[in-house]
């Protein structure tokens, strides 16, 4: 969401009215849900999402760490997260037919690169080593690759990330960070045992700095999962004339 200098209130209220018509059982935000990790940035963020009335849930993006108040970004990263925001940044939520698990990716000793700590990850393989109820999908902040047309980076670890998670049947991974809609398969990343799982970023939401092919531009996603293994993510951008979020493309994969 970017709530600070660059946050347009206007897609924020047209989130709501798309919010209103699809009827989603859970909104998801996929970080830097402020622009400087601010108390009164978080706050306002809070009070945005409860706004939705509907069941959500976020984990941390790089700018949800402090950047300039070095004292509290090296020692206490995450205090304003957890304190005004949201109590835990690795959520789980469980359905009958999905499982939900957040990874938090930020790091203090970084302008904004990510990482998968093995912390991280063996919490992962921790939750998910039983049998599997339905489909799982993993959300983290940080990609493990770059978009297109980007300089290629990978986020620290990565490829143990993706190894941990085709070797827990993961069947979608869906991430944020670069402010531009893309996807790829975790064989982009790794060479891994089994199918390649499909990786997900979408652009933002509401700030100003849309980036690429979304310059100037914003968009979201619902994805809906389907009692048949089926996933369906539906794209969504912004239309200036119509000040609305309109259909852009689906992708639809069948697990
Ligand atoms: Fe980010």
């Amino acid at each position: 969401m970017h709530i600070g200098p660059f946050f347009l209130q206007s897609r924020f209220t047209a989130l709501h009215k798309l919010i209103e018509e699809v009827k989603p059982n859970l909104v998801v935000s996929s970080g830097d849900q402020t622009r400087r990790a601010k108390k009164k940035q978080f706050i306002k963020a809070k009070k945005l999402l409860d706004s939705l009335k509907i069941q959500w849930t976020a984990v941390p993006g790089n700018h949800d760490i402090p950047m300039y108040r070095v004292w509290e970004r090296f020692f206490f990263p995450r205090y304003k997260y957890k304190k005004f925001f949201l109590s835990y940044t690795e959520p789980n939520l469980s359905y009958d037919n999905l499982e939900i698990s957040g990874i938090d990716t930020t790091k203090s000793f970084t302008k904004d690169r990510g990482i998968y700590r093995k912390s991280s990850l063996r919490r992962l393989n921790q939750l998910w080593k039983t049998e599997k109820k339905g489909l799982r999908i993993v959300v983290a902040h940080h990609p493990p690759v770059s978009p297109p047309g980007f300089k290629k980076i990978y986020t620290t670890n990565s490829q143990a990330a993706i190894k941990t998670m085709a070797s827990l049947g993961v069947d979608l991974m869906i991430c944020g960070h670069y402010h531009v809609t893309y996807n790829t398969t975790s064989h982009q990343v790794i060479l891994h045992e089994g199918e390649p799982f499909p990786i997900f970023a979408i652009g933002t939401v509401s700030c100003a700095r849309g980036r690429g092919g979304e310059k100037k531009s914003n968009s979201c996603a619902v994805i809906i999962v389907k009692e048949e293994k089926t996933i369906e993510i539906i794209v969504y951008r912004w239309n200036k004339n119509e000040t609305r979020f309109k259909k852009w493309y689906s992708l639809h994969y069948k697990r």
